[in-house]
Order: C-alpha cells, then structure tokens, then sequence
C-alpha cells in the first residue's frame, strides 16, 4: 500500500518556545517520510533549520499572488521556498472566507507556488448549506477547476468540509469515501487526495482506512505533539 501524507497545519498559533519543544519531540519519535508541518511564515526558518536532517517537511499556508515587488506585507514562493521549505497550503477556507480569495487570486498563487518548485496543497470544500442542499460534490468539483491543466505530480487535494474545520464533527466515512472517488473520477487517480476537518488521534486510522484516502491535513491535534505523533502513526508508512 502506498505511504500516507499526515499535514499539520499550525494555522496563526505558535511561537519560537512551541516550535522548539513540539518539532523536538517529533524528531524524537522518528516519524516516517511523509509527515509535514504548515507553520506561520516567521518560524518557517526555525523549523527549516531544526528539521533538516529529517524527514519531515516544512510548509507555509499561503503564499502572495505576486512574485516580488511593491507590495508591502506580502511574503512571495520564492521566499519560502529560500528558507527551505518544500510545499504551501493554497486555498485554505479560512483564508477563502476571512481574506476574499476567490479561484482567480488562487490561480495566480497556484501559479507562483509551482514557479518555485513547492508542492501545492490545494484546500476544497462544501460549507452546511452547500453540503444540506446535497450539492457537495457538483461544489467542490468546481472548486477544483484552478488545478485541471496542471501535472498531477505537482498538487495534493486536501478536502475539507468547512463544517467540520475546528469543530469536533468529522464528516462520516461514507461522505468522506463518495467525496475523494469523486475527486479522482474527475482529476484523475493518480491524484492524492488528503481529508482535514476535526482529525483527532481517535478518529485518524478509520479515515485513514476509507478507500480513496492518501492521508490527512490536521489543524488543531497538529499543535500537540503526542497527538500529532499518534495521528502520523496511524498511516501507511
Ligand atoms: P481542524 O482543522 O483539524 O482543527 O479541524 C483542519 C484544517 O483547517 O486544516
């Protein structure tokens, strides 16, 4: 069976102590290849540095629409990729919701992430009212119309329902399994398909083990690091 990716995604929490102690303890449990984390763009150096001779990988979770320039506060793919990391999340729901980002401005970061070599994480998913009106998957299916001329090899598809990030309700086995068949029928199969949305230790090796699932995008269990090691466990090594 292939390997699981297992994402932690830090979202805005953290500091250089926190960094410290959980990125030293997941070294210590030697974690397999495919485990990264998603920090904030100021410990990206940090842990860059203390995870270099490591598996595991570093991410950002945003990176600008722009390549350089007059564009005060933005932090370019280049830059991130210059700290040493390998992926960045696009597409997030917090940042579609909270930051106005709409398939036009997630094109142009799409665009930027594979000019600098990282590996996209691209973030789908139905918010309640779209998921009740049972039309889940024709929604997320066009969510995924940024990624159809791009080689499959460059990208991951991390579905979350928006209901379910940060809310304790993971969807059911059964939604998961229809929702990732449905992404690979219309990307293609070889595409890799992570589920997020109120991963927990507890619940992490029964989704893991839905057909069409290629690993997990974890937002808050990733910020406790016996957690995040048990989640990480739990996949295909
Ligand atoms: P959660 O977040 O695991 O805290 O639900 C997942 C995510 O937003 O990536």
């Amino acid at each position: 069976m292939a390997a699981q990716s297992i994402i932690g995604n830090w979202k805005l929490n953290g500091n250089r102590s926190m960094i410290n102690e959980v990125l030293r303890e997941l070294l210590d449990a030697k974690l397999g290849a495919h485990v990264a984390l998603c920090l904030p763009f100021t410990y990206l150096d940090q842990a860059c540095q203390l995870l270099r001779d490591s598996a595991i990988k570093v991410g950002s979770q945003d990176v600008s629409r722009y390549q350089e320039g007059a564009y005060t506060g933005e932090v370019s793919a280049s830059m991130v990729k210059d700290m040493g990391c390998s992926l960045t999340l696009i597409g997030h729901s917090e940042r579609r919701a909270y930051f106005a980002e709409i398939s036009d401005v997630l094109q142009y970061k799409v665009t930027q992430a594979l000019a600098s070599d990282l590996k996209v994480v691209f973030c789908v998913g139905e918010n309640l009212a779209v998921r009740q009106s049972g039309r889940a998957v024709e929604y997320v299916l066009n969510e995924l119309d940024v990624l159809r001329a791009i080689d499959p090899s460059k990208f991951v598809v991390a579905y979350e329902p928006v209901w379910a990030i940060g809310t304790g309700a993971s969807a059911t086995l059964e939604e998961i399994g229809v929702m990732h068949q449905a992404i690979k029928a219309s990307l293609g199969e070889e595409v890799s398909v992570l589920y997020g949305g109120s991963v927990k230790a507890n619940n992490a090796k029964s989704i893991l083990s839905v057909s069409g699932v290629d690993g997990l995008l974890v937002g808050g269990a990733s910020l406790n690091a016996k957690e995040f090691i048990a989640i990480s466990n739990s996949g295909n090594q």
